[in-house]
């Protein structure tokens, strides 16, 4: 019985590989789905049951709806979580009372990337959880108080397409503060920048995959398959993050698609292409070291708040008891048990490098920890209701999800909304 799955899967993956082989790659998003084929172990340890279905009753009660009902308006009236309280150590509420935090159709400022209603997704129901942490609550997102924080500053992402992703999700929280015409976005080079003029804010996104240079650095043409980094050299994007008020930076999923890293030997100003090939681990604590000097020696922490993303799951190539529905493409609720992380095959090894290096740091780097959390969200993603080739995906594509679905991203409104409230609320309550 057991050795049967298996087969059916190997034969599931072997298709899925010669399919992958067969397209010919132009964007990130499709190299990102390529990882289908070979980085991750199916994980084995725990089974996630597809399509775990609790009726989404709405599961506040009455007392936490008055309480809910009762802060609204009273805006001066802020409660933060106390220091100790874990607000990454929570469970998945379904509230339809106070989520989403904005309508899909009422920001304008979202990519086609995204919008999974109107790309033909049929319910809404994954945009209406809310994190709940297990010993404290999270504060209500308040878009004006925000933006007053943010007066006169910059807010930056600095990072890859997940990133980006949460860019896009702050860009709406904060956008309806001012109507149109008094905001504006723009692409320029590495950088996506949306102002409010009113408040002389920014929140921009900064495109570095790797956050140090490498080969992918290029904002719109990095389909590169030999994906090759230089890890001690940072001070070319550097330049773009000094004197930011806030910075958020992650890097993870560009990491995930070779078990090994390709690390040039020299320098590509010097037209070096010989590389060697390094541990992944390895590599990563390089990086990171570099990172970590770069911040400590450039970064006054009088002036700017530092907070570092842990990896973004993805949900792929996934043990469900079937074969052929092996990945995010029909999920529709969340995994609601949260009595152990669910085995996705995410690279765990990864976030404990990065915790001690920020630990071993002179500045206070905030660790934003979404991934448990963002694990439990296998209904989330954009699945086939988004882009590939600047396209959305035919009617074809989308009956095979097992094949076209990306279960990298995530839809907006959605889960990247929360790790902005894990944001808004470390910089709303830093005096
Ligand atoms: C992130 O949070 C989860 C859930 O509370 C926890 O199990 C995990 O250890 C945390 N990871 C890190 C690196 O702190
Ligand atoms: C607007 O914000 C920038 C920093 O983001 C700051 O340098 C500039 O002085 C601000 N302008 C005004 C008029 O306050
Ligand atoms: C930050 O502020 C403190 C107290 O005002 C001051 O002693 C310290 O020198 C400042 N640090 C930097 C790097 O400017
Ligand atoms: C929740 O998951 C744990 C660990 O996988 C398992 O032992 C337990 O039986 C599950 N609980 C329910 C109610 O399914």
């Amino acid at each position: 019985m057991y050795n049967r799955k298996n087969n059916h899967l190997s034969v599931s993956i072997l298709l899925l590989s010669v399919l992958l082989i067969g397209i010919i790659v132009y964007d990130e998003d499709i190299i990102l789905k390529s990882l289908t084929q070979f980085q991750f172990s199916t994980p084995k340890s725990q089974k996630i049951q597809p399509h775990e279905n609790p009726l989404p009753e709405s599961n506040i009660n009455e007392q936490q709806s008055s309480k809910l009902s009762a802060t609204v308006g009273d805006d001066d009236d802020v409660e933060f979580p106390p220091e100790s309280c874990d607000i990454f150590d929570g469970n998945w509420v379904y509230d339809d009372l106070t989520r989403p935090l904005y309508k899909e159709e009422e920001c304008e400022f979202l990519t086609e990337q995204v919008t999974c209603m109107k790309n033909g997704r049929q319910e809404s129901m994954y945009q209406k959880w809310r994190w709940q942490p297990k010993d404290c609550n999270l504060p209500k997102f308040r878009g004006k108080l925000f933006a007053e924080k943010l007066k006169n500053k910059r807010l930056m992402f600095v990072g890859d397409s997940l990133n980006r992703n949460q860019w896009e999700s702050m860009v709406c929280m904060v956008q309806s503060v001012v109507s149109s015409g008094r905001k504006s976005l723009i692409r320029i080079g590495s950088f996506s920048i949306f102002r409010i003029e009113d408040y002389n804010v920014t929140v921009e996104f900064y495109w570095a995959p790797f956050l140090v240079e490498s080969n992918s650095d290029n904002p719109k043409i990095h389909s590169i398959l030999d994906r090759i980094i230089m890890p001690e050299s940072i001070n070319n994007h550097g330049l773009n993050w000094k004197n930011v008020d806030y910075l958020v930076f992650n890097t993870y999923i560009w990491w995930m698609n070779t078990r090994n890293m390709k690390v040039l030997k020299g320098s590509f100003d010097e037209g070096a292409t010989d590389y060697d090939e390094v541990e992944r681990p390895i590599a990563y604590a390089r990086v990171l070291k570099t990172w970590a000097e770069w911040v400590d020696k450039n970064i006054n922490p009088n002036h700017t708040m530092v907070f570092f993303n842990s990896m973004s799951p993805i949900h792929m190539n996934l043990d469900w008891n079937n074969p052929y529905d092996t990945n995010c493409g029909k999920e529709t609720s969340p995994i609601l048990n949260v009595s152990m992380p669910p085995d996705v095959g995410t690279d765990r090894r990864l976030s404990m490098i990065a915790t001690d290096v920020i630990q071993s740091m002179q500045l206070p780097v905030h660790f934003i920890n979404i991934t448990t959390l963002s694990e439990y969200r296998k209904d989330a993603h954009t699945s086939v209701y988004t882009i590939r080739q600047g396209k959305l995906l035919t009617a074809d594509q989308k009956a095979n999800p097992n094949i076209y679905a990306d279960c990298i991203h995530w839809c907006l409104p959605g889960v990247p909304d929360t790790w902005n409230e894990f944001l808004y609320t470390r910089i709303i309550s830093h005096s």
